[in-house]
């Protein structure tokens, strides 16, 4: 038996990385997932990976950003399952640069991917979750978001912000039994941090007195704990996953 049976999960920015990690882990516990993604055809390997666990997975190009599209793909999600009893907001980007360099665009761009797509999709869900009076969202932050970091003013004020939505969204819906949480990986191996340079990776591992990078698989076993019954009585909290970075 799976921690997760019978559940309905929606999964975003799940076509690599971390999402990924997530989305196996949750079909892995029985839930049948909603995997969604800019590009629909980057989520072929997710999906077979959730579909070999014997679990149904339903894959949607989706811009997080955009609001129609959300709304399109929880319109989608809800005609495919009938309902949605997880929501994990991943879909993230970096666009690095030292403030003063640091373009109009790139602050917005960043701000819309990782703040608003997580506003939008928590909105657009949650509508149900209300109606059927539960429900579990898990939002990936940042340590970035707790700690700053030089050359990362956008992405670290985005992570701030969900952390902030979180705990706002966690006390509006708390009483309609939906639990809002949030994670803060620190360094997780992906593509995301393999565009760092050798020297940024350097000094990052010096800072974790664990000694060694994460795995996404480091997250997605947070996240599972956050979206299962076992933790039926937390909500809007953070949960660090940096092997000690952030204490
Ligand atoms: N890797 C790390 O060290 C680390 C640390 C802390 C937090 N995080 C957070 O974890 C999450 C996942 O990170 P990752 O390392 O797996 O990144 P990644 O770049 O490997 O994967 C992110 C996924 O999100 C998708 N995506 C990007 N923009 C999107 C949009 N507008 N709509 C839909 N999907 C979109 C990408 O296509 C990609 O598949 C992000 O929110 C990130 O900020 C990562």
């Amino acid at each position: 038996m799976g921690q997760l049976d019978g559940k309905i999960a929606l999964v975003t920015g799940a076509a690599r990385g971390i999402g990924r990690a997530i989305a196996e882990k949750l079909a892995a516990e029985g839930a049948d997932v909603v995997v969604c993604d800019l590009n629909r055809d980057w989520l072929a390997e997710t999906e077979q990976a959730i579909t070999a666990k014997g679990r149904k997975a339903l894959a949607l190009a989706t811009d997080v950003s955009q609001a129609k599209s959300v709304q399109q793909t929880v319109d989608e999600a809800l005609k495919g399952f009938g309902r949605l009893d997880i929501l994990i907001n991943n879909a993230g980007i970096t666009r690095d640069g030292f403030l003063v360099r640091m373009s109009e665009e790139d602050w917005d761009q960043v701000l819309a991917v990782n703040l608003k797509g997580t506003f939008l999709f928590t909105k657009a869900v949650s509508r149900g979750m209300i109606k059927q009076k539960s429900g579990v969202i898990v939002n990936l932050a940042s340590i970035i978001g707790l700690i700053g970091n030089a050359g990362q003013c956008n992405y670290a004020a985005s992570k701030a912000g969900v952390i902030a939505l979180t705990k706002s969204a966690a006390r509006e819906l708390a009483s309609r039994n939906i639990r809002v949480n949030a994670v803060a990986p620190g360094f997780i191996e992906t593509k995301m941090t393999a565009a760092l340079p050798e020297a940024v990776r350097g000094k990052m591992l010096a800072a974790i007195p664990m000694a060694r990078f994460g795995l996404p698989d480091d997250v997605a076993n947070v996240v599972l704990f956050l979206a299962s019954p076992a933790s039926a009585y937390m909500t809007g909290q953070v949960l660090s996953i940096s092997g000690g970075m952030v204490m």
